[in-house]
Parts: C-alpha cells; structure tokens; sequence
C-alpha cells in the first residue's frame, strides 16, 4: 500500500436496464474487500455511482419516450437501492450527469488541451442521409475493418474485440432507421493517447491489483496504442469545452466520475478530494474484465495528461456465464438480481457466498441453481451453520451461556494462524482461497467438536466439557468477526446469539482472540436454512422459461420474405477454384469460385475450420448478386453459404455444373 489514504471503486453501472448477476462479480468483491480493510484498521473511502452517458442510453430513452435523464435517474435508484439490498454500501454513490461531474470533466479536459494532449483533426464519420444525423458508436453497425465481423461502431463486440473509432466501421448502417449510412467529414478532437506508450511502460509493472489486469493492458501497449477520438456529436453528455455541438466521449467522463464522487463524498464528510486523487494515491478500481484497457491503458494517461495521481491498483474481475451459457440478455441466459434472487426471498449473504468462492476472481464464474445450491447446503448450513448452532445450543443447555474459563493456547494459536493466512491471501486479492480458508477455521471448529465430543464427555467429566464449548466459543466468535465481511446480516446476528448487543461491524477482526467474556446467552436457533430441492427446481425452471420466451421472440421476429423478394436472391452453386489465407486475419479466406459464366473472388469467414485444399474443386452455394463489399482490404462479391457454428458447407448432393441456379 503506498501510505495513502484508501480509495476503492467500482466500475461504474449504465443506467439503461436493470441489476443482474454479472454486474454483481465486480460489486460483491469490492465490498467484501472494503469490509476486510475496516475491520483490519484501514480508512477506506468506497465510491461508485451510476453512468449515465453514450449513445445506448439515448436511444433507450429514444425507444421508451422519454429523456436520458429520466431515464438514469430512475435506473440510478435501482442500483443504488439494488447494491444496499445486497449489502453493498457506497460512501458515495453519483451520478455521471450531475454537475460536480460535468465540471471536473471539463476541467481535466481543459487540462489536457492546455498541456498540447489534445488535437483537432476532420474525420469522416458515418451519418444517416434519412434521420439527418451523424451517427456515433452504438447509432450505427457495419463490418469490423480488422477482421470482417459485423461490428457495432465502437467496438467490434463479435469478432477480434478492437475498440473502433468514429469512421472506422466499414458498411455502416443507421440503427434507428436501418438505412445505409453514408460518410461525412467534421471537426473531431484526439486525445495524444500514442504519446503515453513509455510513460504507460513504466507504470504498468509497478500497477498493483490483478495480474491479469497488468498483463493485459502490457500486451495492448506494446502491441499498439491509437490516439482516441474523445469527442461525439450528440446532445446528452458533458459539453467539449468551447464546442456547442459536441460533447466528451462517454469514456472520458466515467471515469472521471470517480474523481467526482470522491469530491462529493468529501464536501459532505469534511475531508479535501485531494488527498485522494493527488501525487501517489490509494486508489483501488475493482472492475470488470473486459474494461481493462479502459482503466489500466486510457484511464492512466488521461490523469497524468491532466496532472492527477495514478491508481494504484486495478483489480478486474472474470466474466460470469450462465448455466454453462454465455450471459445474454437476448437469449433469456441472465439472473436479474431483484426479481430472480431478492424478490424470491433468498438471502444477500448466500449470492455473497456463492459468489467470492466459486473460483478465482478473475476466472469465468458460473452461475448455476443447483451448484448454488449444494453450495449453500454443504458449505454455509453443513459447515458453517451446523458448527455454530451446535456450539451455542450446547452452551446454553449445559451450561446457561459462556463458561468463565481461559481458552486453550492451541485453539488461539489456531485461529491466529487462519487470520494471518487469510490476511496475506486477501492483500493479494485471492478472494477465492481466502474464503475457503474462512470455511477451513469452520471445518477445524467442527472436527474440534466431533472429536471431542462434549455431549459424551459431560456424563464423565463436567469440567472438561465445559473447557471444550468456551474453545469452541471462541471460535464462533472469530468465524462471526472473519466472515462478516462476506456475509453482513448473518454474522451480525451470530454476534447477537452471542450475547452482544452493537454492531458487529464496530469491532476489529484482531478481536477474534479476545474472551468472549462470560455471559448468559439466550436458545439460539439455526442461523441458516437449507435450499430444498423443489425450490432449486423452480428457480431453474424460471430461467428454462425465459430461454424458451427469448428462443420464441427471435423467431417471431425474424419476419418472412415475399416470393418476389426471394426471386431477387441469386443463389447458384460455385465451385472453388483456389483459396487463400488473408493476412493478419484467422478467420478468412480469399476463394476465386467459378461460376460458369464468370470466375468471382470471394471473402469467406471459414478459415478455422478447412484447409485451402479441402475447399479446392468443391462447390458449394453462394449469393451471387451480395452488393461488392471489402472485408479486411479485399474485395468480395458474393457469399458463401455455410450452416452452424462450424461453418459446415452446403454441397450439392448430385454432380451440378459450376454456376447452376439454386431454386
Ligand atoms: O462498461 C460499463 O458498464 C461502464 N459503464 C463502466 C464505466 S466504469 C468507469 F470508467 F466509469
Ligand atoms: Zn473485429
């Protein structure tokens, strides 16, 4: 840690649709993490807040009637009330369009232009003739110049990944209306991002957080690093400083929200945002996986282009999937946290769980009902639930509460050794390996008691059955201070079986080998309960049904095509006269295809799965009259066909001649 008073964000959530459980990966963790901190005798200040500019949430609010700023102030709401639900608390939780954050971002911008790292320069940029607009980043979609995958404009989502500048895409068609875009020049402003390549080469090694984060943003950076155009033509967003018509990219403001925040947080507690965000910060961005480049790349050079400190740390989180299933919306594949968890009544703490300890934080996590399940049964019930409720049932019926008695050398010694071991596993981000070794004090706990077996020995000996329960009362009460960072609302009811009446989060973890204290404890009751079998079966039945809906509206909206539109399609077979790899693609082919009449060349996506000689002399079926299109530099008339994911080619069944027409 660098000496700095603490500062722990998380990526900031768009207000265009509601809370689902990949967001959660990057929010759970920060909390857990900020929680350990406190109770470790850290200060940490904890901002977020909600995002609330760019093209998607404009033209969500275009499609509901109403305007972004309704349109992110209620889903605003929704988040900050959703993370409390969770257990997710913010010291501060802003909004990107208020003003605090539009006045920050034009001043750093203003900074950056005052210190030579911004530049004008005209573009041609893709605009509607038909809705009479330019059209920036999610208005539009097209084909990826890199690698030929259909792209949204800005950022090719579907093939190599690339960020996309305005004007890149190539084919570009207006997403509001569907027509064919056309390219116009205008004035755009660069932020000199290709001028940070050796100050960022310096910094990446030392930045702290995930290795995943650090490698990644390396590759990129000596890779390639292209100036970015931090200007669009849109109405909703922070004005460019001296432009009417244009504001700042969306991904300049964002992340300047943090800064924002922390101002905001600050006036309302009396402390200077400087202390956070000058010289060598405390700074710690928990993120998703897939803004690496935004945080450890962009983000760094925007603050030392305007003169700030530098975060710290960036720890990024994996990608969640669900059912084995990529996450989608559209395809129904997504747990919304309220209606499918919340709203079913299932506990915070257990998702908190389920959540930190599926695996490594930066590995994919899977989210399943029934694993979930089994998990909560086995671990938190079996484990954790099981060892406490025994303990304090047996204490209060023999013995009417904490026996007055110094606790064994070797039980104190044990849970020593667990806080140190967690300790190191936390500051190293391992969320994964801390938490299973927060259960493996649980599991001691219960082999210790088992073994020991005090309702047995109590028929023998008294004494030492009572020396048995206070070791193991000494145990919960390092379980309820280690594990409540994970689980809030549980752990602060075991600290009131207990016997104590604060606030659990009022005590350092250290406490975990004080004396309990002798003190009469009242029955307790199971602090957990079990997910039955029935109720993981509806749970996954409510995410079946989705899928289905999902599956049925793709259908429906795939509308059907007149006799006469169809006669328009040439379709004729073609046989393969060579193919080719294209360079610096993967995933493409240039084929020359004989059409009888005519030889034709062709870019075709099939690259992974046939060799050039499997395809040579074959013939397959192609659209012959596809608009000339060049994909990766080269051109294209027409397409093949091919079905799946594999790209399995339809062939003819019987001998046709090159060129026949496929009716
Ligand atoms: O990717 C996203 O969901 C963005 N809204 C995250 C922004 S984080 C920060 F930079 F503000
Ligand atoms: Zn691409």
């Amino acid at each position: 840690m660098s000496g700095k008073p603490l500062l722990v964000t998380c990526g900031l959530p768009y207000t265009n649709g509601p809370c689902h459980i990949g967001h959660l990966r990057t929010y759970v963790p920060a909390d857990f993490y900020v929680r350990y901190l406190r109770r470790s005798g850290e200060e940490v200040v904890f901002v977020c807040g909600s995002d609330n500019h760019g093209t998607p949430i404009v033209i969500s609010a275009e499609q509901e009637g109403s305007t972004p700023r309704a349109l992110s102030e209620r889903y605003h709401q929704h988040f900050f009330e959703t993370f409390r639900r969770m257990k997710v608390v913010f010291d501060r939780f802003g909004m990107t369009d208020d003003p605090m954050n539009h006045e920050t971002t034009r001043s750093m911008v203003q900074r950056l232009i005052e210190n030579g790292h911004v530049y004008a320069k005209t573009i041609s940029q893709s605009y509607c003739p038909d809705c009479e607009r330019f059209l920036p980043d999610r208005y539009v979609e097209g084909i990826c110049p890199h690698c030929g995958a259909v792209a949204r404009g800005d950022e090719c989502d579907q093939g190599c990944g690339q960020h996309l500048e305005p004007g890149e895409i190539k084919d570009a068609v207006c997403k509001v209306c569907g027509g064919k875009a056309e390219y116009r020049e205008q004035e755009h402003y660069f932020f000199r991002l290709s001028a940070f390549r050796d100050f960022l080469l310096d910094y990446l090694p030392n930045l702290r957080g995930t290795a995943t984060a650090r490698n990644y943003a390396l590759g990129w950076v000596k890779e390639l690093l292209h100036d970015w155009c931090i200007t669009r033509t849109l109405d909703w967003g922070v004005k460019f400083p001296g432009s009417d018509d244009l504001v700042v990219y969306v991904w300049v403001d964002a992340p300047i929200g943090y800064v924002s925040f922390t101002k905001e947080w600050a006036e309302a507690a009396g402390a200077d945002w400087k202390d956070y965000w000058c010289d060598e910060t405390g700074v710690t961005h928990f993120i998703g996986g897939d803004i690496i480049y935004h945080h450890c790349i962009f983000w760094p050079a925007l603050l030392k282009g305007a003169g700030y400190g530098l975060p710290d740390a960036v720890v990024a989180s994996g990608m969640v999937t669900i059912e084995g299933k990529k996450f989608s919306k559209s395809r129904g594949y997504v747990v919304w946290t309220n209606d499918d968890y919340l709203d079913q009544g299932l506990p915070a703490d257990y998702l908190r769980y389920y959540l930190l300890s599926y695996t490594n934080h930066t590995k994919e996590l899977d989210f399943s009902w029934k694993v979930y399940g089994e998990r909560v049964n086995n671990e938190i019930v079996g484990t954790l639930g099981n060892f406490i409720y025994r303990t304090m049932y047996f204490a209060e019926k023999e013995f009417s509460g904490v026996p007055d008695l110094p606790v064994g050398p070797a039980i104190l010694e044990e849970i020593e050794r667990s806080l140190s071991g967690i300790d190191a596993l936390m500051r190293d981000y391992d969320f994964k390996n801390a938490v299973d070794s927060m259960m493996a004090l649980a599991s001691f706990g219960n082999a210790y008691i088992q073994n020991n077996a005090p309702w047995k020995l109590i028929k023998e000996d008294r004494a030492r059955a009572e020396q048995v329960i206070a070791d193991c009362l000494q145990i919960v009460k390092a379980l309820a201070l280690i594990f409540e960072p994970l689980m809030p609302e549980s752990m602060q009811r075991a600290w009131t079986m207990l016997g104590y009446d604060d606030d659990i989060a009022g005590h350092p973890i250290a406490e975990a080998t004080a004396p309990v204290g002798a003190r009469p404890l009242a029955k307790p009751s199971p602090l957990f309960v079990k997910i039955e079998e029935a109720q993981v079966k509806d749970l996954e039945k409510v995410l079946n049904v989705r899928v289905d809906e999902a599956n049925a509206a793709a259908a429906k909206k795939k509308s059907t095509v007149s006799i006469e539109e169809f006669a328009n399609l040439e379709i004729r077979t073609a046989r393969v006269v060579s193919a080719e790899p294209i360079k610096g693609s993967k995933k493409l082919y240039k084929l020359v295809v004989d059409l009888g009449d005519e030889k034709r060349q062709v870019v075709s996506g099939i690259a992974q799965f046939y060799t050039p000689d499997e395809l040579v002399g074959k013939d397959v079926a192609m659209i012959a009259n596809l608009a000339p299109a060049k994909i990766f530099g080269v051109e294209s008339r027409g397409m093949i066909l091919a079905a799946g994911d594999e790209a399995s080619l339809l062939v003819p069944l019987r001998p046709v001649s090159p060129g026949t027409p496929v009716r």
